[in-house]
């Protein structure tokens, strides 16, 4: 039996006296930060370097440094790797579901421990994480998913039908998909990844998996985490390559069951459409369940009755925490005219004196020379993402409707350095108010104290997003209001937090509305997306 019950990892604090803690962690970025990792891509278990097709993947914060060469799949790695996971699924999914989890589970445990500080290394020089967001991510989350999806489709298998006549026992039969789940994981979370691959797999599925290259360190280290734990080959194929080329071969294949995804909302409706497209067309043998969770623009609602120093501390942790690359980052920000000058000035006050200029170090920088360890503000992830934050900057410089009331600066001389800015906007339809950004931006509108109501529906109308979204109030007639007013306008509501930072089995996470599919990862309801239940009924 597997456990029923199991706590959350607890979170190391890194402070300035866990003196061991550092060094480990020191020895395991001066490793990464020294070599630069040959990646292969990983077919039935078989390693395969392609040497004459290489990318690069660099440290954000610095990117001149090469941290990983990348094999790229060609279009027959890609065809082999679809049939491996065709060659091995019978063996894999006739495993006993206690067996299958007990690989998850022994994942979950060398993360935690063994392999705790490499995984912090990667994440933190490949996708520009300070110690503490490395720590939420790519072990506090991950070991969390393995550990709680092993508890949560025990509990889905225990599921039967409720009754049967004398003579006759009826019964269901969980079976994985027949075909394949292509898995496209983002840079963003390493622990994403191991939910996009490991909750299909668990379920008897095998996976075509294509990592982010801005996440390729840690995922192929959390790849080899979970060989280690006894996954056998070709469960999971680790196919790292040209997004559009290897999203092409797994779609138009006939054995192609399933979509997992976390991405851009963008290529999440294409990939929809091509998804339709081939099913009109009979490319595929079973309509294919598509599960994805896209962007964002969620929103920090302040009522007057908030408490004002909790909002503030939130709103800051929400918007530039992790550069503000998270899906769930708050990106507007609706302020009462009554208190919004405080509010603003408190806000650009406390992030001044966390040192929030942009200068080209982060803390895996900082703790590789001995510096300060817990820096505010790491890079974004590559050129594009500061390109598009500039120009949005630029934008806000120009434009007589924005002003820019904090930060503006960037720096892309060593790392792709953004400071965190507020753009005040004084249309709430302005673009600003509904664009998703996917960096340290933050726009804010002020609302009459007297038209609490009229936002709420501003909010709810303004963006085809429906992620995250926080109300700040003491009154519990404005919670009632906002929360009634924004039903659908975001898959998790937080009342007086922030609208970031999920816990795997505490908070389910999924948006709505071109959000996702709200299919809610760190629940059981993903888990029964990848299932596809034979009823038996058998007359004695
Ligand atoms: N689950 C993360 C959060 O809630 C985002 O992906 O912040």
């Amino acid at each position: 039996k597997l456990p029923s019950h199991i706590r959350n990892e607890p979170i190391k604090n890194f402070g300035v006296t866990d003196v061991k803690d550092w060094d480990l962690l020191r020895a395991s970025l001066m490793k990464f930060n020294n070599s630069a990792l040959q990646i292969p891509l990983v077919i039935n278990g078989e390693r395969i370097y392609s040497d004459s097709k290489l990318l690069a993947q660099t440290n954000p914060a610095d990117h001149q440094k090469v941290l990983a060469n990348v094999s790229q799949a060609s279009e027959s790695d890609v065809e082999r790797a679809i049939k491996a996971t065709q060659d091995s699924k019978r063996k894999w999914f006739e495993l006993p579901l206690h067996e299958r989890a007990s690989v998850f589970l022994k994942a979950a445990d060398l993360i935690t421990t063994k392999y705790r500080y490499d995984m912090l290394a990667s994440c933190m020089l490949g996708q520009g994480k300070s110690v503490y967001q490395a720590e939420i991510d790519c072990v506090a989350e991950l070991a969390d998913f393995f550990r709680y999806n092993a508890v949560y489709a025990q509990q889905l298998y225990a599921q039967q039908p409720t009754e049967s006549i004398p003579g006759v026992w009826n019964r269901a039969e969980y079976r994985p998909l027949e075909g394949f789940v292509y898995a496209v994981s983002p840079f963003n979370f390493t622990a994403i990844a191991a939910n996009l691959v490991g909750a299909p797999a668990l379920m008897g599925n095998t996976v075509l998996w294509k990592p982010s290259h801005y996440a390729a360190l840690s995922n192929y280290l959390l790849y080899t985490v979970l060989e280690e734990a006894g996954l056998p080959h070709g469960v999971v194929n680790f196919v790292p390559g040209d997004p559009v080329m290897v999203t092409k071969k797994a779609l138009n294949n006939r054995n192609f069951a399933a979509l997992h995804y976390t991405g851009s909302t963008a290529v999440f409706k294409q990939l929809y459409g091509t998804i339709q497209n081939n099913l009109a067309q009979g490319v595929y043998r079973d309509y294919p369940r598509v599960v994805g969770e896209t962007g964002g623009k969620n929103f920090h609602l302040v009522h007057p009755s908030a408490d004002m120093p909790n909002a503030v501390f939130n709103t800051i942790r929400g918007a530039f925490e992790y550069q503000g690359q998270k899906c769930s980052a708050t990106s507007r920000l609706y302020l009462p005219e009554s208190k919004a000058t405080e509010f603003l000035t408190d806000m650009c006050g406390i992030l001044a004196a966390k040192d929030s200029k942009c200068t080209p170090t982060n803390t895996a920088a900082s703790a590789l020379s001995g510096g300060d360890l817990h820096g505010f503000v790491g890079p974004v992830i590559h050129e594009t993402s500061f390109n598009k934050l500039k120009n949005a900057i630029e934008e806000a410089k120009k434009d007589p409707e924005l002003q820019i009331v904090y930060g503006g600066a960037y720096d892309s001389s060593k790392g792709w350095f953004v400071e965190p800015t507020v753009v005040k906007c004084s249309n709430p339809h302005h673009k600003f108010m509904k664009q998703e950004f996917f960096g340290p931006l933050l726009a804010v509108c002020e609302y009459p104290d007297a038209k609490f109501p009229e936002i709420c529906d501003i909010i709810d109308t303004t963006t085809e997003y429906g992620l995250t979204g926080s109300v700040f109030a003491r009154d519990r007639e404005a919670v009632r209001l906002a929360s009634e007013k924004l039903r659908f306008a975001a898959g998790n509501f937080y009342i007086n937090d922030k609208c970031t930072g999920a816990v795997v089995a505490q908070q389910w996470f999924g948006g709505a509305r071109m959000s996702g599919t709200n299919d809610k990862a760190g629940s059981g309801n993903v888990l029964s997306r990848f299932v596809s239940v034979r009823n038996i009924k058998e007359n004695f």
